[in-house]
């Protein structure tokens, strides 16, 4: 054992790791493809400022900051959206509405290391900017679904559970909550499944006009509607708002409509026990979770039509999710769902000390055309050559033996079937 040990909550990736990783890698990209969005990439250290106010309290408390040579408060991003937010927001004005984006990249947070959460992880981010339609909300939905489906999984493996804060910033308001304390109050709501009922009444009632444990009451009660039509119902017993929730309700209703058009709607709860930790979210919002109810989120996302804005520039309507490769990669591997990764050598070139230099200039020949040849890098005796051949995968041996040469030839063995054929050395690229 070296004395050198790797941080906790980051991973090392072998080949086999790195195999995974690209599998999942390739569907993500596929699938955003599919959909029309265009992959863009951004710095991985930021200034520390820019999470500090748009992330919130949680993930600011989890960041990887320091002062860099000059001076400058920097972090590494503990998630895409804020760099995004700034990308977007600085050519807004000179693109093609709606804008439709992916990126695949790694982000940072200080959490306490645990299944599926570390403090190195790969996100996959898939964001529409310039339309605030549910059709839009809609379009992001239908790409998780469509990424988790790529894979294999289906309706039974996972579910997306579909809230909306607007919902719930109406519901605080007809509870005589004041505006600037509605975020406060949601990020209270956020967290009800992780803390004792005793914590979140002294919470509530911290926040003005709350009468915490009459709060805390409802809060329950909303968060086990599984359909829109109950919530209607509760709304009607308790808010006067009733013009502004059912304009709310019924734009829910074209979201889910949308879904349904696309197929998907066994694929969706209604489930207001979302609400998400992030501090952006102004709409609709949603998590998508393993059926069985066992791991942490897979997913989670939803609209964010203020903070562009907040970042100094003009008003644009952004939606958007991240899928994280960690609880994805534990479910794949549970699910059955990895495939074996071959490593995807065509050719092996066996070949004497005699006929070395031919040799070496076919492999780089080869290489030169995308095709993958492997060599045991000095003549052995063939028969060990021919073992590394087998144990590389590779499809063909090609065989420069001395009499072959001689007849600018080469023997090209078929490692599946056996099968020996001796083929012009020009020809047979044609021939593989
Ligand atoms: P998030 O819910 O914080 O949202 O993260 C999205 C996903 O990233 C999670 O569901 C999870 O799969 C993965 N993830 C997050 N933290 C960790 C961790 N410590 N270890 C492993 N995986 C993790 C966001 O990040 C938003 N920026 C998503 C978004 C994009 N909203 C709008 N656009």
């Amino acid at each position: 054992m070296g004395s050198f040990h790797i941080l906790p909550g980051f991973r090392d990736f072998y080949p086999d790791d790195c195999a995974l990783r690209n599998f999942i890698f390739d569907h993500f990209r596929r699938s955003a493809q599919a959909c029309g969005f265009e992959e863009y990439d951004a710095p991985v250290l930021e200034p520390t400022e820019l999470f500090a106010a748009k992330s919130g309290e949680e993930i600011v408390g989890q960041l990887f900051s320091f002062e860099d040579k000059g001076g400058r408060a920097v972090a590494m991003r503990p998630e895409m959206t804020p760099s995004l937010a700034r990308m977007v927001g600085e050519r807004a004005n000179s693109m093609k509405r709606p804008i439709k984006w992916f990126n695949i990249s790694e982000s940072f947070r200080y959490e306490r290391p645990q299944k599926g959460r570390l403090r190195s992880f790969y996100q996959f981010n898939a964001d529409l900017f310039g339309d605030n339609s549910p059709e839009a909300d809609c379009e992001i939905i239908s790409l998780g679904i469509l990424i988790l489906k790529s894979f294999g999984l289906a309706k039974d493996d996972f579910h997306v559970r579909l809230s909306d804060r607007k919902l719930w910033a109406l519901f605080l308001r007809c509870s005589g909550v004041d505006d600037s304390e509605i975020p406060c109050a949601l990020s209270v709501i956020d967290k009800i499944e992780r803390e004792v009922p005793a914590t979140i009444v002294a919470n509530l009632e911290k926040i003005k006009n709350v009468d915490g444990e009459r709060m805390f009451g409802d809060i329950l009660a909303i968060k086990n509607i599984r359909s829109l039509e109950n919530l209607g119902k509760f709304f009607e017993k308790f808010c006067a708002m009733e013009r502004e929730v059912e304009d709310r309700i019924s734009e829910f209703s074209k979201l889910l409509a949308r879904l349904n058009a696309f197929g998907l709607g066994n694929f969706i709860t209604v489930d207001f026990g979302i609400v998400r930790g992030l501090a952006y979210y102004t709409g609709f919002v949603f998590e998508i979770f393993e059926r069985s109810g066992q791991s942490r989120a897979l997913a989670g996302g939803g609209r964010y039509d203020s903070l562009i804005k907040k970042l100094g520039y003009g008003d644009l309507a952004a939606v958007g999710f991240a899928i994280g490769d960690v609880t994805l990669g534990n479910l794949l591997k549970e699910k059955g769902f990895v495939p074996t990764f071959p490593k995807n050598i065509h050719c092996f070139v066996i070949y004497s000390e005699q006929t070395e230099a031919i040799a070496m200039e076919h492999i780089f020949a080869l290489r030169e055309k995308n095709i993958n040849v492997d060599h045991c890098l000095r003549p052995t005796n063939f028969s060990k050559q021919l073992k590394a051949a087998a144990q590389s995968g590779a499809k063909y041996a090609i065989i420069f033996g001395d009499s072959e040469v001689q007849m600018e030839c080469a023997k090209v063995k078929d490692m599946e079937t056996s099968e020996e054929k001796i083929v012009k050395i020009q020809d047979f690229v044609k021939k593989l």
